[in-house]
């Protein structure tokens, strides 16, 4: 008796977007130990829980393979690249993966719409919706920073601005709980 509910195709694709959040926490990992090393412990202390939001949106993946019987597989993740060059250069970065982390998802919605897999479908609509969360949070950051002087802010408004998300725990706190919610 078949009991894997999974089509190779989405078994695959989802197991892809395993590695992809696994990549994203070890991503923000090293852009927080770099962060701490500045001196911005309100950054790296940001970027510490968003990277275990990503390890959430990671475990979110593998129940789902396997309580539809299908199989996981866990392959191996690169080390992540140079370090930012500033608190800009971070966000900014931390954007792109965002972006390109939310076609993926994209990807996974069409292939599951294409294949009728309804059940794949709704539980990648959970991730659409968290992707419009995460980027707009970025995106705030990024404005911040901007009224912060971008490039040319100063030493005060840098700190106040890491001082303001060593402050932001209550935030990110209640986005991982959401991610640990069933879809
Ligand atoms: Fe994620
Ligand atoms: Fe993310």
């Amino acid at each position: 008796m078949e009991t894997n509910r999974l089509s190779s195709k989405i078994e695959k694709i989802l197991n892809q977007q395993i590695t992809k959040e696994a990549d994203a926490a070890q991503i923000y990992l090293s852009y927080g130990a770099w962060a701490d090393d500045q001196g911005f412990a309100g950054v790296a202390n940001f970027l510490f829980r968003h990277s275990q939001e990503e390890r959430d949106h990671m475990n979110k993946v593998m129940s789902y393979i396997m309580e539809r019987g299908g199989r996981v597989k866990i392959s191996a993740i690169e080390a992540p690249s140079s370090d930012p060059k500033n608190l800009q250069d971070c966000f900014e970065r931390i954007f792109q993966h965002e972006v390109d982390n939310t076609n993926a998802i994209y990807e996974i919605v069409s292939l599951a719409q294409e294949e009728k897999d309804w059940a794949t479908w709704n539980f990648g609509q959970w991730f659409v919706k968290e992707q419009i969360e995460e980027e707009t949070l970025v995106l705030d950051l990024i404005d911040k920073l901007k009224i912060a002087g971008g490039p040319k802010a100063t030493s005060e408004s840098l700190y106040f601005f890491d001082s303001q998300l060593a402050q932001k725990e209550d935030e990110a706190d209640l986005a991982r709980d959401a991610s640990a919610e069933r879809p």
